[in-house]
């Protein structure tokens, strides 16, 4: 079991923790005190390898001076602005520079500090959408099978991971439907990059949601170009490109959800770009400011945003938003952080490295437990032959194993997911695929 909790003074049990097992946790606590480049430092002195980017947040490595500066700056002139009615310089510009990194058309930028309220965000603003434009009627939103999109009851609804929706299924939305998981191992094993097999599943949307539901009902597709917690899943070639022809001929919303692969993980700025498919939503958190201060979004196209604002009555156009939209200290930590990626070229710089990344990641073809491999970008995942009778357990045990061996990974059910930081030397993407056969050697 990990353990490395040296401070017998501090208490517990009053921290109730996010997706975590807490009693094993409390029972033998990883503790993180310190953090510089792209390792952690425990609480018993040990380095600790990121391998996933904090939680998919971190391209630009931990402790960097510039972002630092940015904030402090920003505190010392002006801590806390109000977002309502009021507004304050920085916001501004840190929705230029979003904007400027998105794809053609999509530049109308509204402040949230979550992925989650990201999502919650666009799917009202979808309604408000077609509400504006005469359609009311069009509230029916449609997920993906092992989607995520955060935990608030619009993202959880949507989603399609099974446990996050078991506890709280009586409430969540009622007018939902999911399209097909695009993952097939049969199709798809090892796959490097975009699967060749599954385009077809898009059509599903009109083949079967459309013909049930009918288009006029239908306000929003949502989906992650790659799903990422879902278990690392590239879209098949053609896939995207197909719910946007299906979405653009029924008047329906395509939203992406780019929180983890926003900003650079996929070496460029959004997946939309890497692609080739643009959204007429596209939710963001996480890089943004590489993770530093809460902060979140959805870029709108600007009809999507001029249908709703410049058409409305005079006064308030949309009765959203959150104390913290737009923060000070998170706005200047995006600035900073885009100033990083555009100095440092980091969205090239994980571009060039994707080949060698997936290379490491495939040679652990053929380990023991190891079922299938997923890459794209600078994302792997890993899926562990599941324990008979205990889903998810070995997976668990992965990551307490690598973490005893000095390294962070996450385990979403039995599928690691690898996504290093894009300041990644060689040597360090060498250690972490290094680390993690170690601990596949001796995971029960
Ligand atoms: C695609 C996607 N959407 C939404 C979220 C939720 O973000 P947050 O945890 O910041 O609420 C996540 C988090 O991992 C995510 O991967």
């Amino acid at each position: 079991m990990s353990g490395n909790f040296p401070d017998t003074t501090l208490d517990l049990r009053h921290y109730w923790m996010p997706f975590t097992a807490n009693r094993s946790f409390k029972a033998a606590p990883r503790l993180l005190v310190g953090a510089k480049g792209v390792f952690f430092r425990s609480a018993d002195g040990r380095e600790i390898i990121d391998s996933l980017s904090g939680l998919w947040c971190v391209p630009a490595g931990h402790g960097r001076p510039e972002i630092r500066q940015a904030i402090v700056r920003q505190f010392d002139e002006l801590d806390y602005a109000p977002p309502f009615q009021m507004g304050h310089p920085v916001a501004f510009e840190a929705a230029s520079r979003i904007a400027s990194l998105m794809p053609a058309g999509l530049d109308r930028v509204f402040f949230a500090n979550s992925g989650s309220e990201a999502v919650d965000t666009a799917l009202k603003i979808a309604l408000a959408y077609h509400r504006a434009r005469g359609e009311p009627q069009r509230t029916l939103f449609v997920g993906r099978q092992r989607g995520y999109h955060g935990v608030n009851f619009g993202g959880m609804s949507v989603g399609g991971m099974p446990a996050n929706r078991k506890a709280f299924a009586a409430n969540l939305l009622p007018r939902i439907d999911q399209l097909p998981s695009t993952y097939s191992r049969e199709h798809q094993a090892y796959s490097r990059g975009q699967p060749e097999w599954g385009a077809h599943l898009a059509d599903y949307l009109e083949t079967n949601l459309i013909a049930l539901h009918d288009a006029s009902n239908i306000a929003a597709v949502i989906v992650e170009p790659v799903a990422g917690s879902g278990g690392v899943l590239a879209p098949p070639k053609g896939y995207l490109e197909r719910l946007r022809e299906i979405c653009t001929r029924h008047g329906i919303l395509l939203i992406f959800d780019e929180v983890i692969t926003g900003f650079g993980r996929l070496g460029a700025a959004t997946a939309a770009e890497r692609f080739g498919v643009t959204p007429d939503l596209i939710t963001f958190a996480k890089g943004v400011n590489n993770g530093m201060v809460p902060l979140g979004g959805v870029v709108a196209r600007q009809e999507v945003h001029d249908a709703i604002v410049n058409d409305a009555p005079a006064g308030i156009e949309l009765f959203h938003g959150y104390t913290y939209s737009g923060h000070p200290l998170a706005v200047a930590a995006a600035c900073a952080a885009i100033d990083l990626y555009e100095k440092e070229a980091l969205f090239a710089r994980a571009s060039e490295m994707e080949s060698h990344f997936q290379d490491l990641a495939h040679a652990l073809k053929g380990e023991r437990l190891v079922q299938d491999i997923r890459s794209v970008g600078l994302a792997a995942g890993i899926d562990l032959e599941p324990r008979p009778g205990a889903p998810g357990a070995r997976g668990y045990e992965a990551s307490l194993r690598a973490f005893d061996l000095g390294m962070w990974l996450r385990a979403s059910g039995d599928t690691l997911a690898i996504a290093p930081p894009l300041v990644s030397e060689r040597a360090h993407l060498a250690r972490m695929f290094e680390t993690l056969r170690e601990a596949l050697k001796t995971l029960p």
